[in-house]
Order: C-alpha cells, then structure tokens, then sequence
C-alpha cells in the first residue's frame, strides 16, 4: 500500500516524464503463469537503476514491461537501448504511447508485443523482472536466457523484484544471486528484490 507522499512523489515524476503508467489492469490472457499489472515506486526503480550503474553499452530488458515505467526510466539513462517485452496488447499499447510522448532526450526504447518465451535473448545485458510470470514459464524464460549467452557470450544481470520463483534462479547452476534487498528496507520498501549474475562474467 501506498502512503499520501509516495503517492504525490509518483505522480510528480508522471508529470515529468508525461506518461501514465498508475492504476492496476488485467491481463487479456490472466491465468496462474501470467501476473497482472503492478508497478513499484519510482523512488525504488530509481535507486534500483543506480545501483546498476548503467553504462552506454547496456540493453536494459524489461520482461513483462506493463505500461512501461520502469522502461521510460531506463531510458532517461546514457544507456545503448531499453527494450519491454509485454504479452498483453493493451498494456504494450500504453507502454508504446508512454515511450512516444515520454519528455525530454532519452535513449531508445522498443516494445515488443509477445510472450516472453518468444524473445530473442541473444541481446540483453540486464534483465528487470518485477514478478511477471509463474515457475513455469519463469524457468523456460531463463533456459532461453542461458542459451542465449552461451550463442552471444556477455555479462548479464539480473534485477528480481517481489522473487516470488526466487529457487528458480537458484536452481540454475548458470547463475549466482549476488545481493538481496529485504523488504521494508529504506531503497525498496515495498518488496524483496534479488539480484544475480551469470558466472561467465564472473570467470571472464
Ligand atoms: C507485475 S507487472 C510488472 C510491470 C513492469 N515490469 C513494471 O515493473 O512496471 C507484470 C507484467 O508482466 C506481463 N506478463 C505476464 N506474463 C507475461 C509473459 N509470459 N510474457 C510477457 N509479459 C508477461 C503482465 O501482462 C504484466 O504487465
């Protein structure tokens, strides 16, 4: 839940970026592998994208990217390019207008209206992931990912907000979780977030 200040606070960055991103949808096709729209505060997408440390050459990917907040944000970035995948048409819809009208020079942004497991995951450098999708699809999603970097070997990180799947990632042997942010701490009050590394950068 948020509170009276948070609230004012997300809707003055709105107003800064001139996009619409609040308010909880539906997905046109919900069912247990695929989670409704939720976004979290921009207070914490900003300081999870700080501690990052984006640089010119990252591919910021949103898997399930919503109405593309956290998208936009990326964009506001010196990075290469930020790219949602969304499954729901509406949503990326939304998210495709916000990135149009979002103010200011950014980065470019590219939505992509499909399911996650149709991603072509030989680009990506970090990988956002706010509790999208269930175990299931969560694991094919990260099988693809593997594949993906062993074809274009590179550095590749992953942010887990709300890891609800969170032994997914720790059943891949590919992967090492590098940090956890508990919930209710001062950078992410709301939700727990993991992060994690694939260990060909870690070897490199
Ligand atoms: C909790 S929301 C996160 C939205 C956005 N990442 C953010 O933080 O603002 C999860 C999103 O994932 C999308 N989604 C669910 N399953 C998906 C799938 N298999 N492929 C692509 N998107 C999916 C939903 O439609 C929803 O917009």
């Amino acid at each position: 839940m948020l509170f009276l200040p948070e609230k004012i606070e997300n809707m003055f960055w709105e107003y800064r970026l001139g996009i619409i991103t609040r308010g909880l949808a539906g997905v046109d096709t919900a069912d247990d592998e695929h989670i409704h729209y939720g976004t979290v505060p921009y207070r914490t997408i900003n300081t999870i994208l700080d501690h990052l440390q984006l640089t010119h050459s990252d591919v910021f990917v949103d898997l399930g990217c919503g109405k593309g907040r956290v998208l936009c944000c990326a964009a506001m970035r010196s990075i290469e390019k930020s790219i949602g995948v969304e499954c729901s048409p509406s949503l990326s819809s939304i998210a495709q207008h916000n990135a149009d009208v979002l103010r200011f020079h950014h980065s470019p942004i590219a939505v992509l209206t499909m399911e996650a497991q149709q991603f072509d995951y030989s680009v990506g450098t970090v990988y956002y992931l706010f509790h999208p999708f269930g175990p299931e699809t969560l694991s094919t999603v990260l099988e693809q990912l593997r594949s993906g970097v062993e074809r274009i070997p590179r550095s590749v990180r992953i942010v887990y907000v709300n890891p609800v799947h969170n032994n997914v990632l720790k059943d891949c042997s590919w992967l090492i979780e590098t940090e956890k942010w508990n919930a209710g701490e001062s950078r992410s009050p709301v939700h727990p977030v993991t992060w994690w590394q694939n260990k060909i950068d870690r070897q490199g």
